[in-house]
C-alpha cells in the first residue's frame, strides 16, 4: 500500500457555520495503481488532494504515505516529501512565466537539491520528446497553448521520478487529442509502478483498469461500475 488515508476530516467555516470540506475519509491506495476521483465542483476533491500532499493539516485522522505518518511530520519535512516522493499537480495553471519549458520542468527540482542536474535534463529532455514539445523547450509559457502548457507541468511533475503523482482536473479545457496524450502516459506511468490519482469531471478519465471514487459533501465512495459509467 502507498496511502491510506483513516477517519480523515478537515472542517472550515463559512459565515459562521462549520461544515466538513473533507468529512472521514478512509481510503487506501496500492502501489502502480491509478484512481480517478470525480464529484460535483465543491464536494472536497482539491482540499483532500492538500491533505494527501501535506499543503493542508487536517482537523482530525490520519494519513500514511510509503509507511509514513504525514501528520507527524514537520512543515521542513513534508516540503522534502513534495519534492522527492509525491508529486502534486495543481489544478488551473501553475508555470512560472519568466522561465523557458526546460527550465520550468527543471527549476523547482534544481532548488530542492534533490536529484543529481544532469540526470535531471536529460529525464527532462527526454520527457520533452515524449511530450512532443521538442520545437518549444526555450519557449515561454504564454507563447504555448492550454494543452501544450499542461503537458509541460506533467512532465516537471514526472522529471524527478516520484513513486506516486497526484494530479488536479489534470484534462480540464483539454481538447480529447491532449486528453487523450495525457491519459495514455499516466496509464503507462500506472503500469510501470507508479501510483496515480487524479480528480476530474470528464469522464471519460474512466478507461478500464482505472479505479474509480466519488466524492459527495466531502464523502468518498468507491464506484465500482466502471464500463457502464465510461459508455454513458
Ligand atoms: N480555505 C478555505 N476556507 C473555507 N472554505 C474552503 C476553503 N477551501 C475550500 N473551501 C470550501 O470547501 C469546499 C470544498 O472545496 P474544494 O476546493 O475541495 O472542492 P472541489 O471538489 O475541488 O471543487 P472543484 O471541482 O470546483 O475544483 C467548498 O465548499 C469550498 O468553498
Ligand atoms: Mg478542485
Amino acid at each position: 500500500m502507498i496511502l491510506q488515508t483513516k477517519d480523515l476530516t478537515k472542517t472550515y467555516q463559512r459565515q459562521g457555520q462549520q461544515f466538513d470540506a473533507v468529512s472521514h475519509v478512509t481510503f487506501s491506495m496500492e502501489k502502480g495503481e491509478m484512481v480517478v476521483l470525480t464529484g460535483p465542483s465543491g464536494c472536497g476533491k482539491s482540499t483532500f488532494f492538500h491533505l494527501i500532499s501535506g499543503i493542508t493539516v487536517p482537523d482530525s485522522g490520519e494519513i500514511i504515505f510509503d509507511g509514513e505518518k504525514i501528520t507527524s511530520l514537520t512543515p521542513q519535512q513534508k516540503t522534502t516529501l513534495r519534492a522527492s516522493k509525491i508529486s502534486y499537480i495543481l489544478q488551473g495553471d501553475s508555470l512560472l512565466p519568466n522561465f523557458t519549458v526546460l527550465e520550468n520542468i527543471c527549476l523547482p527540482h534544481q532548488l530542492s537539491n534533490v536529484t543529481n542536474p544532469e540526470e535531471l535534463s536529460s529525464k527532462a529532455m527526454e520527457l520533452i520528446q515524449e511530450f512532443g514539445l521538442e520545437k518549444l523547450t526555450n519557449d515561454y509559457p504564454t507563447n504555448l497553448s492550454g494543452g501544450e502548457r499542461r503537458r509541460v507541468a506533467i512532465a516537471r511533475a514526472f522529471v524527478h521520478n516520484p513513486l506516486m503523482v497526484v494530479a488536479d482536473e489534470p484534462t480540464s479545457d483539454l481538447d480529447e487529442e491532449n486528453t487523450k496524450i495525457i491519459l495514455d502516459y499516466f496509464q503507462k506511468q500506472s503500469s510501470l509502478g507508479k501510483s496515480i490519482l487524479i480528480s476530474t469531471h470528464d469522464l471519460s478519465c474512466l478507461r478500464p483498469g482505472v479505479t474509480h471514487y466519488i466524492m459527495r459533501k466531502g464523502s468518498m465512495k468507491f464506484e465500482n461500475h466502471i464500463e457502464s459509467l465510461a459508455k454513458n
